[in-house]
Protein backbone atom coordinates (compact mmCIF):
# COMPACT_ATOMS: atom_id res chain seq x y z
CA UNK A 1 0.00 0.00 0.00
CA UNK A 2 1.54 3.47 -0.77
CA UNK A 3 2.22 5.67 1.92
CA UNK A 4 -0.40 8.43 3.11
CA UNK A 5 -0.04 12.34 3.22
CA UNK A 6 -2.36 15.08 4.29
CA UNK A 7 -1.69 18.72 3.39
CA UNK A 8 -3.45 21.96 4.56
CA UNK A 9 -3.96 24.76 2.80
CA UNK A 10 -3.86 21.87 -0.62
CA UNK A 11 -5.48 24.04 -2.79
CA UNK A 12 -3.31 26.68 -3.91
CA UNK A 13 0.27 28.40 -3.65
CA UNK A 14 2.58 25.81 -1.51
CA UNK A 15 0.27 23.78 -0.16
CA UNK A 16 -1.11 22.21 -3.95
CA UNK A 17 2.65 22.26 -4.92
CA UNK A 18 3.48 19.97 -2.24
CA UNK A 19 0.37 17.77 -2.76
CA UNK A 20 1.66 17.76 -6.61
CA UNK A 21 4.61 16.41 -5.91
CA UNK A 22 3.87 13.88 -3.22
CA UNK A 23 1.09 12.83 -5.60
CA UNK A 24 3.78 12.46 -8.15
CA UNK A 25 6.40 10.37 -5.93
CA UNK A 26 3.31 7.91 -5.39
CA UNK A 27 1.54 9.10 -1.80
CA UNK A 28 -1.91 8.43 -1.62
CA UNK A 29 -2.61 12.40 -0.83
CA UNK A 30 -5.73 14.27 1.24
CA UNK A 31 -5.65 17.76 0.30
CA UNK A 32 -7.24 19.72 3.03
CA UNK A 33 -8.96 22.95 1.71
CA UNK A 34 -10.90 25.48 3.50
CA UNK A 35 -13.44 26.00 0.22
CA UNK A 36 -13.87 22.33 -0.69
CA UNK A 37 -15.06 23.33 -4.40
CA UNK A 38 -11.87 24.67 -4.97
CA UNK A 39 -10.38 21.48 -3.06
CA UNK A 40 -12.40 19.11 -5.24
CA UNK A 41 -10.66 21.15 -8.24
CA UNK A 42 -7.80 20.77 -7.60
CA UNK A 43 -8.03 17.02 -6.80
CA UNK A 44 -9.66 16.59 -10.01
CA UNK A 45 -6.55 18.11 -11.81
CA UNK A 46 -4.55 15.73 -10.00
CA UNK A 47 -6.06 12.56 -10.36
CA UNK A 48 -5.99 13.91 -14.09
CA UNK A 49 -2.25 13.71 -14.46
CA UNK A 50 -2.61 10.50 -12.82
CA UNK A 51 -1.63 11.57 -9.06
CA UNK A 52 -3.81 9.36 -5.88
CA UNK A 53 -5.43 12.76 -4.40
CA UNK A 54 -9.10 13.47 -2.61
CA UNK A 55 -9.97 16.64 -1.31
CA UNK A 56 -11.20 17.35 2.38
CA UNK A 57 -12.81 20.30 4.05
CA UNK A 58 -10.86 21.75 6.64
CA UNK A 59 -10.93 24.99 8.40
CA UNK A 60 -7.99 24.82 10.98
CA UNK A 61 -9.77 27.52 13.17
CA UNK A 62 -12.50 25.20 13.25
CA UNK A 63 -12.89 22.71 15.75
CA UNK A 64 -16.10 21.75 14.32
CA UNK A 65 -14.20 21.37 10.72
CA UNK A 66 -11.24 19.67 12.29
CA UNK A 67 -13.51 17.18 14.32
CA UNK A 68 -14.93 16.50 10.91
CA UNK A 69 -12.29 16.09 9.10
CA UNK A 70 -10.47 14.12 11.22
CA UNK A 71 -12.76 11.45 10.96
CA UNK A 72 -13.22 11.72 7.38
CA UNK A 73 -9.61 10.74 7.34
CA UNK A 74 -10.01 7.87 9.33
CA UNK A 75 -8.04 5.54 11.15
CA UNK A 76 -5.33 4.78 8.99
CA UNK A 77 -1.84 5.24 9.66
CA UNK A 78 -0.59 8.99 7.86
CA UNK A 79 2.96 8.71 6.70
CA UNK A 80 3.28 12.41 6.09
CA UNK A 81 1.43 15.36 8.00
CA UNK A 82 2.29 18.78 6.35
CA UNK A 83 0.50 21.90 8.32
CA UNK A 84 0.94 24.73 5.71
CA UNK A 85 -2.11 26.27 6.41
CA UNK A 86 -1.11 29.99 7.02
CA UNK A 87 -1.88 33.37 6.34
CA UNK A 88 -0.19 36.88 6.31
CA UNK A 89 -2.70 39.87 6.62
CA UNK A 90 -1.62 43.54 6.03
CA UNK A 91 -1.83 45.87 8.67
CA UNK A 92 -1.21 46.08 12.46
CA UNK A 93 -4.00 45.94 15.40
CA UNK A 94 -5.31 43.73 17.81
CA UNK A 95 -7.61 42.00 15.29
CA UNK A 96 -5.15 40.96 12.92
CA UNK A 97 -3.01 39.51 15.97
CA UNK A 98 -6.15 37.55 16.84
CA UNK A 99 -6.19 35.98 13.28
CA UNK A 100 -3.07 35.67 12.90
CA UNK A 101 -2.22 33.66 15.56
CA UNK A 102 -5.47 31.53 15.46
CA UNK A 103 -4.55 30.30 11.50
CA UNK A 104 -0.10 30.38 12.16
CA UNK A 105 -0.16 29.14 15.80
CA UNK A 106 -3.10 27.59 16.88
CA UNK A 107 -4.51 26.62 14.11
CA UNK A 108 -1.36 24.95 12.77
CA UNK A 109 -0.67 23.35 16.03
CA UNK A 110 -4.34 22.14 16.50
CA UNK A 111 -4.50 19.89 12.99
CA UNK A 112 -1.28 18.24 14.42
CA UNK A 113 -2.96 17.10 17.37
CA UNK A 114 -6.19 16.25 15.94
CA UNK A 115 -4.41 13.62 13.66
CA UNK A 116 -1.61 12.54 16.46
CA UNK A 117 -3.42 9.23 17.17
CA UNK A 118 -2.76 8.22 13.05
CA UNK A 119 1.20 8.84 13.42
CA UNK A 120 3.59 5.63 13.78
CA UNK A 121 6.90 4.96 13.51
CA UNK A 122 8.54 6.97 10.86
CA UNK A 123 5.69 9.48 10.63
CA UNK A 124 6.72 12.96 9.00
CA UNK A 125 5.62 15.78 10.73
CA UNK A 126 6.71 18.92 8.20
CA UNK A 127 5.45 22.55 9.86
CA UNK A 128 5.56 25.18 7.18
CA UNK A 129 7.00 27.85 8.91
CA UNK A 130 9.71 30.91 8.20
CA UNK A 131 12.79 32.32 8.71
CA UNK A 132 10.25 35.48 9.60
CA UNK A 133 9.79 33.84 12.50
CA UNK A 134 13.72 32.84 13.55
CA UNK A 135 14.75 34.10 17.15
CA UNK A 136 18.13 36.15 16.37
CA UNK A 137 15.90 38.42 14.57
CA UNK A 138 14.11 39.70 17.65
CA UNK A 139 14.38 42.00 20.59
CA UNK A 140 15.93 39.74 23.29
CA UNK A 141 13.06 40.01 25.54
CA UNK A 142 11.58 38.64 22.93
CA UNK A 143 13.70 35.53 22.80
CA UNK A 144 14.12 34.88 26.00
CA UNK A 145 10.22 34.26 26.07
CA UNK A 146 10.69 31.57 23.09
CA UNK A 147 14.34 30.24 23.50
CA UNK A 148 13.33 27.08 25.46
CA UNK A 149 9.59 27.29 26.20
CA UNK A 150 9.60 24.18 29.18
CA UNK A 151 5.58 23.83 27.92
CA UNK A 152 2.72 24.76 24.98
CA UNK A 153 1.52 26.72 28.46
CA UNK A 154 4.69 28.79 28.05
CA UNK A 155 4.54 29.42 24.52
CA UNK A 156 0.33 30.56 24.89
CA UNK A 157 1.18 32.40 27.94
CA UNK A 158 3.87 34.33 25.69
CA UNK A 159 1.30 35.05 23.14
CA UNK A 160 -0.80 36.11 25.56
CA UNK A 161 1.52 38.68 26.65
CA UNK A 162 2.13 39.65 22.73
CA UNK A 163 -1.68 40.29 22.75
CA UNK A 164 -1.82 42.31 26.02
CA UNK A 165 0.54 44.50 25.04
CA UNK A 166 -0.97 45.16 21.37
CA UNK A 167 -4.15 46.06 23.52
CA UNK A 168 -2.76 48.41 25.43
CA UNK A 169 -0.28 50.10 22.33
CA UNK A 170 2.77 48.79 24.76
CA UNK A 171 4.24 46.31 21.82
CA UNK A 172 7.24 48.32 20.46
CA UNK A 173 8.20 49.84 24.23
CA UNK A 174 8.01 45.73 25.11
CA UNK A 175 10.33 44.91 22.51
CA UNK A 176 7.96 42.96 20.31
CA UNK A 177 7.95 43.57 16.29
CA UNK A 178 4.98 44.92 14.99
CA UNK A 179 4.42 41.81 12.88
CA UNK A 180 1.61 39.36 13.90
CA UNK A 181 2.54 36.96 11.32
CA UNK A 182 6.56 37.51 12.50
CA UNK A 183 5.37 36.24 16.03
CA UNK A 184 3.03 33.80 15.26
CA UNK A 185 6.20 31.57 13.19
CA UNK A 186 8.40 32.05 16.21
CA UNK A 187 5.53 30.93 18.34
CA UNK A 188 5.46 27.90 16.36
CA UNK A 189 8.71 27.04 15.63
CA UNK A 190 9.07 26.96 19.81
CA UNK A 191 6.01 24.44 19.45
CA UNK A 192 7.61 22.56 17.03
CA UNK A 193 10.91 21.99 19.24
CA UNK A 194 8.84 20.85 22.34
CA UNK A 195 6.57 18.58 19.78
CA UNK A 196 9.43 16.75 18.43
CA UNK A 197 10.44 16.02 21.77
CA UNK A 198 7.71 14.92 22.71
CA UNK A 199 6.62 12.73 20.01
CA UNK A 200 10.40 11.48 19.78
CA UNK A 201 9.67 8.29 22.01
CA UNK A 202 7.25 7.68 19.47
CA UNK A 203 10.10 7.84 16.54
CA UNK A 204 8.03 10.19 14.61
CA UNK A 205 9.97 13.19 12.98
CA UNK A 206 8.86 16.88 13.74
CA UNK A 207 10.46 19.26 11.57
CA UNK A 208 9.74 22.97 10.36
CA UNK A 209 10.49 24.09 7.28
CA UNK A 210 11.35 27.49 5.75
CA UNK A 211 10.61 27.82 2.13
CA UNK A 212 11.98 30.90 1.13
CA UNK A 213 9.92 33.76 -0.29
CA UNK A 214 8.21 32.00 -3.29
CA UNK A 215 5.38 33.04 -5.60
CA UNK A 216 1.72 32.69 -4.25
CA UNK A 217 -0.80 34.84 -3.62
CA UNK A 218 1.07 35.30 -0.08
CA UNK A 219 4.88 35.79 -1.49
CA UNK A 220 3.45 37.72 -4.31
CA UNK A 221 4.35 37.63 -7.99
CA UNK A 222 7.56 39.49 -7.15
CA UNK A 223 9.35 36.76 -4.81
CA UNK A 224 12.51 35.33 -5.76
CA UNK A 225 11.35 31.25 -5.82
CA UNK A 226 9.03 29.67 -7.66
CA UNK A 227 6.38 27.14 -5.92
CA UNK A 228 8.59 24.11 -7.56
CA UNK A 229 11.39 25.41 -5.40
CA UNK A 230 9.59 26.35 -2.30
CA UNK A 231 7.67 23.13 -2.06
CA UNK A 232 11.29 21.07 -2.50
CA UNK A 233 11.83 21.30 0.81
CA UNK A 234 9.06 20.39 1.90
CA UNK A 235 8.77 17.65 0.48
CA UNK A 236 12.20 16.11 1.65
CA UNK A 237 11.00 16.53 5.03
CA UNK A 238 7.65 15.10 4.22
CA UNK A 239 9.71 11.85 3.06
CA UNK A 240 12.09 11.89 5.42
CA UNK A 241 13.59 8.31 6.21
CA UNK A 242 13.13 6.43 9.37
CA UNK A 243 16.03 7.98 11.51
CA UNK A 244 16.50 11.17 9.97
CA UNK A 245 16.66 14.10 11.40
CA UNK A 246 14.10 15.23 14.39
CA UNK A 247 13.58 18.87 15.49
CA UNK A 248 15.16 20.29 12.92
CA UNK A 249 14.22 23.61 11.26
CA UNK A 250 15.52 23.22 7.70
CA UNK A 251 15.53 25.30 3.93
CA UNK A 252 16.38 23.47 0.89
CA UNK A 253 17.08 20.56 2.90
CA UNK A 254 19.35 22.09 5.11
CA UNK A 255 19.49 23.60 9.01
CA UNK A 256 18.93 26.88 9.39
CA UNK A 257 18.82 28.05 12.95
CA UNK A 258 15.71 28.20 15.04
N1 LIG B 1 5.02 32.44 0.05
C1 LIG B 1 6.07 32.70 0.80
O1 LIG B 1 6.97 33.46 0.41
C2 LIG B 1 6.23 32.03 2.13
C3 LIG B 1 7.43 32.25 2.83
C4 LIG B 1 7.61 31.63 4.06
C5 LIG B 1 6.61 30.82 4.58
N2 LIG B 1 5.44 30.64 3.89
C6 LIG B 1 4.42 29.78 4.50
O2 LIG B 1 3.99 28.80 3.57
C7 LIG B 1 2.64 28.41 3.87
C8 LIG B 1 1.82 28.47 2.59
O3 LIG B 1 1.85 29.80 2.11
P1 LIG B 1 1.56 30.20 0.60
O4 LIG B 1 2.61 31.13 0.20
O5 LIG B 1 1.28 29.00 -0.20
O6 LIG B 1 0.24 31.07 0.83
P2 LIG B 1 -1.13 31.17 0.02
O7 LIG B 1 -0.91 30.97 -1.44
O8 LIG B 1 -1.76 32.41 0.50
O9 LIG B 1 -1.93 29.89 0.53
C9 LIG B 1 -2.35 29.81 1.85
C10 LIG B 1 -3.16 28.54 2.04
O10 LIG B 1 -3.58 28.47 3.40
C11 LIG B 1 -4.98 28.27 3.41
N3 LIG B 1 -5.62 28.78 4.62
C12 LIG B 1 -5.63 30.05 5.09
N4 LIG B 1 -6.39 30.11 6.20
C13 LIG B 1 -6.85 28.85 6.43
C14 LIG B 1 -7.67 28.27 7.41
N5 LIG B 1 -8.22 29.00 8.42
N6 LIG B 1 -7.93 26.94 7.35
C15 LIG B 1 -7.41 26.19 6.36
N7 LIG B 1 -6.66 26.68 5.38
C16 LIG B 1 -6.37 28.01 5.42
C17 LIG B 1 -5.48 29.00 2.17
O11 LIG B 1 -6.80 28.59 1.89
P3 LIG B 1 -7.83 29.59 1.08
O12 LIG B 1 -7.51 29.40 -0.36
O13 LIG B 1 -9.18 29.07 1.49
O14 LIG B 1 -7.57 30.97 1.57
C18 LIG B 1 -4.43 28.54 1.18
O15 LIG B 1 -4.70 27.23 0.76
C19 LIG B 1 2.16 29.39 4.96
O16 LIG B 1 2.24 28.75 6.20
C20 LIG B 1 3.16 30.53 4.87
O17 LIG B 1 3.28 31.22 6.08
C21 LIG B 1 5.23 31.23 2.68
Amino acid sequence: MNQRAVVTGGNRGLGLGVVDRLGQRGFRVVLASRDLAEGEREAERARARGRDVIAAQLDVTSAESIRAFSELVGPEPIDALVSNAGIALDGFDEEVVEKTLAVNYFGATAIVRALEDRLGVGSRVVMVSSAMGALDGFDRRVRARFDEPASYAEIEAALGEFREHVRQGRETAEGWPRSAYRISKLALNAWTRLHAEEMRPRDVHVNAVCPGWVRTRMGGAGASRSVREGAEGIVWAAMLPRGGPTAGFFRDGRPVPW
